[in-house]
């Protein structure tokens, strides 16, 4: 007998309080930050639901293993341990240590990037894209077309479009190609999964060309979870050897650890390619760190071996995405726009749909984030047109293709009743969905605008 509610898989050996706030304070603490939650001060949130990146809660095994953190300088202990796991994991040859994600990526994307240089991805994430055109490269992404729109039910709509890729390939020219780059899940287009099919094909493609072909696995695990339940020949198979044959596939990854290796930081770049992974180490070595170390500390190192490891149990990964589900059914079911089905790490609402009298160039999702904050003291993060929107030469806001509010779940961290209240703040928020307002930027940065970004309500 199986039974309808899905326990946390884990007992609470140590808690973290959460300071109440009521919602005349949360309006201060909005109005000091510029109407950007970025700028608030975690003390002030009540749930935060920003990011799962960096934010999980590590496991009594975790913490045993960062006091055998080995600290020497090089060849540590706890780096071998690193080494082996992912080497285990990936079946990459060579490990390159970073201390996030985006540092991996700066390396490789660098290197293998610059002016006429083309990167081809089903949605490159925002730190992705940014590394990619500080380099002077273009990011191209492509997205099968029912991934873009949030209300068709498709269980993969993290695929990356094939006959589009075709022709990039062939209009760019394949020297052009610096890499292709399968993100999984698909963070910034809704968390959702890539199937083996899919990545058998652009594994397939890119070997017949010889493209570079690279595989962003923060959330490999969450994906493997989603083959598993849904793609044909995947039932039988653990959640680890399927994400193996993902893996074997590409030609290397970019991870960041904050994720689904379950640390609070961390992250790595592994290679097949000698020469590829040489020339990385080298740059590596000028701004991370030793080649056995990176950019980490050996207890960073040792709790990372075990995350990785952890992150494949299986009772842990069901609950993990059935409690994401349990948030996003229950907000479908009073009436809220969310993106379907619902994906791994974070819930997704169609902010455009939800708040469909406030104009894109008004930023919806901005608007919904805040709102989210004031009544609830729930901490969100906008990934739409504040996140990728650009201007055209004369200043007019090009917006995102979608306007989504993220709500990420932190890993092993909340229970089932922050969720419900969570659920409980959504309520009030569609009663009086009518009463929002729209917003303006009044200050931006070049790059990433929307961490630093400085916004109004509009009246
Ligand atoms: N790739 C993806 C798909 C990501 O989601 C992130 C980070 C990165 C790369 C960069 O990793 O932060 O360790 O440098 N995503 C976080 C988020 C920030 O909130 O989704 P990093």
């Amino acid at each position: 007998m199986t039974y309808k509610t899905i326990i946390e898989p884990f007992r609470i050996k140590m808690v973290e309080p959460i300071r109440m706030t009521t919602e005349k304070e949360r309006l201060q603490y909005l109005k000091k930050a510029k109407f950007n939650p970025f700028l608030l001060k975690a003390k002030d949130v009540i749930i935060d639901l920003l990011t799962d990146s960096g934010t999980s809660a590590m496991s009594s095994a975790q913490w045993a293993g960062i006091m055998q953190g080995d600290e020497s300088y090089a060849g540590a202990r706890s780096w071998e341990k690193m080494e082996h796991t992912i080497q285990d994991l990936t079946g990459y040859k060579y490990v390159l240590p970073t201390h996030q994600g985006r540092a991996a990526e700066r390396i490789l994307y660098g290197y293998i990037g610059g002016k006429d240089k083309t990167f081809i991805s089903n949605t490159h994430f925002d730190t992705t894209r940014a590394n990619i055109e500080f380099s002077g490269a273009e990011a191209i992404d492509c997205l099968t077309e029912v991934g873009r729109d949030p209300a068709i039910n498709h269980p993969f709509k993290g695929n990356l479009d094939i006959p589009t890729l075709v022709e990039i390939i062939k209009q760019k020219g394949v020297k052009n190609i610096a890499a292709v780059i399968l993100t999984v899940t698909n963070n910034s287009g809704g968390g959702q999964p890539v199937s083996m099919k899919n990545a058998k094909e652009v594994s397939d493609l890119c070997k017949k060309h010889g493209i570079l072909f690279i595989l962003d696995a923060c959330r490999i695990a969450e994906n493997a979870y989603f083959i598993k339940q849904r793609e044909k020949g995947y039932k039988d198979k653990t959640y680890k050897q399927i994400a193996q044959e993902m893996f074997s596939l590409a030609d290397g990854c970019t991870m960041s650890a904050k994720k689904d290796a379950i640390v609070n930081m961390g992250g790595f770049l592994a290679l097949n390619d000698k020469k590829l992974s040489q020339e990385c180490t080298n740059l590596l070595i000028i701004t991370e760190g030793f080649t056995t170390y990176g950019g980490l500390s050996g207890r960073d190192m040792e709790a990372l071996s075990i995350g990785l490891e952890e992150v494949f149990d299986a009772d842990y990964l069901h609950y993990r995405i059935v409690s994401t589900t349990y948030l996003g059914n229950k907000l479908q079911e009073m009436g809220v726009p969310v993106m379907i089905p619902i994906g791994g790490h974070a819930v997704y609402i169609d902010a455009k749909a939800f708040y469909n009298h406030i104009p894109v160039k008004q930023y919806p999702g901005q608007a919904l984030v805040c709102d989210l904050y004031l009544k609830g003291g729930i901490r969100s993060v906008e990934i739409g047109s504040v996140m990728f929107g650009k201007y055209d030469e004369n200043g007019s806001l090009i917006p995102a293709p979608m306007d989504l509010v993220r709500l990420a779940i932190p890993r092993r961290v909340y229970t089932q009743s922050h969720i419900d209240y969570a659920i409980e703040v959504f309520e009030r928020l569609v009663k009086e969905k009518s009463k929002a307002k729209g917003i303006k930027i009044t200050k931006e940065p070049k790059f990433l605008r929307h961490f630093t970004a400085h916004f109004q309500l509009i009246d």
